[in-house]
């Protein structure tokens, strides 16, 4: 199994890109570190119920418990060719984690696609956000809207506001993903697997120039 690590700020397109690359390709399969903490967090399991606090201060949850959560999925993961992970690493220590990780699962790192967006756009995609808690679709009020306002296009669910995209939350998000995670692409690109993709503009474009990279 090849691993593609996608990296980039919040909102920079991460799960949509991954959501498409998945749809396209059924060899691939799709693994968001933040919708395994949202489900735990619902299924209120230990491990929900410690992160949910960060998670609502828009901060990171603790290295192991994420990284243990990941490896447990991985360890138990059969047949995909290729495994997306999207939101995780998320720093150096969690990247080193993933290394073991990997390594005993007897697959290997093929690259780490960073989706570059400007602050100001991102801003922009965390307010108009709205999701599906049925099915895990994601929308944009103006960008990718529904086809019937508030309902999703796939199950016909309610869509919502999901809780960590309020302004205040969103900007400490953005500001920990300064601190945090930029350090990673030092990290990887001096490993030689980084892949920079424009993450503006059409999607099926950001979509295409993602799946080029590996
Ligand atoms: P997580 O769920 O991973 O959130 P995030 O990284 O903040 O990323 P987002 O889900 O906000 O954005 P995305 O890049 O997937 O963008 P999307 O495709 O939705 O993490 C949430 C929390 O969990 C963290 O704060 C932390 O507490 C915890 N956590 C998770 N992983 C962790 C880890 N490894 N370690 C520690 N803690 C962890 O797109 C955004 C919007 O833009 C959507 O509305 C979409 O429709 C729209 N859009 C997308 N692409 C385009 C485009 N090309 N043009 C126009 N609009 C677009």
């Amino acid at each position: 199994m090849d691993v593609v690590i996608l990296l980039g700020a919040p909102g920079s397109g991460k799960g949509t890109v991954a959501g498409r690359l998945v749809a396209a390709d059924k060899t691939l399969r799709h693994v968001s570190s933040g919708d395994l903490l949202r489900d735990a967090v619902r299924r209120h399991t230990a491990a929900g119920d410690e992160a949910e606090a960060y998670m609502k201060r828009g901060e990171l949850v603790p290295d192991a418990l994420i990284a243990r959560l990941v490896a447990e999925l991985m360890a138990e993961l059969k047949g995909p060719r290729v495994l997306l992970l999207d939101g995780f690493p998320r720093t150096v220590a969690q990247a080193q984690m993933l290394d073991r990780t990997i390594e005993d699962c007897g697959a290997s790192l093929s690259a780490v696609v960073l989706l570059d967006v400007p602050d100001e756009i991102l801003v922009n995609r965390i307010a108009g956000r709205r999701i599906c808690p049925a099915c895990g679709a994601g929308y944009h009020v103006t960008n990718i809207p529904p086809r019937v306002d508030g309902i999703c296009d796939a199950c016909g669910g309610a869509l919502k506001v999901r809780k960590d995209d309020n302004p205040e939350t969103a900007k400490n998000r953005l500001a920990v993903y300064q601190a945090q995670t930029v350090p990673l692409i030092e990290f990887y690109e001096a490993r030689g697997v980084l892949r920079r993709v424009q993450g503006t503009g059409p999607i099926d474009e950001i979509v295409e120039r993602a799946r080029r990279t590996f």
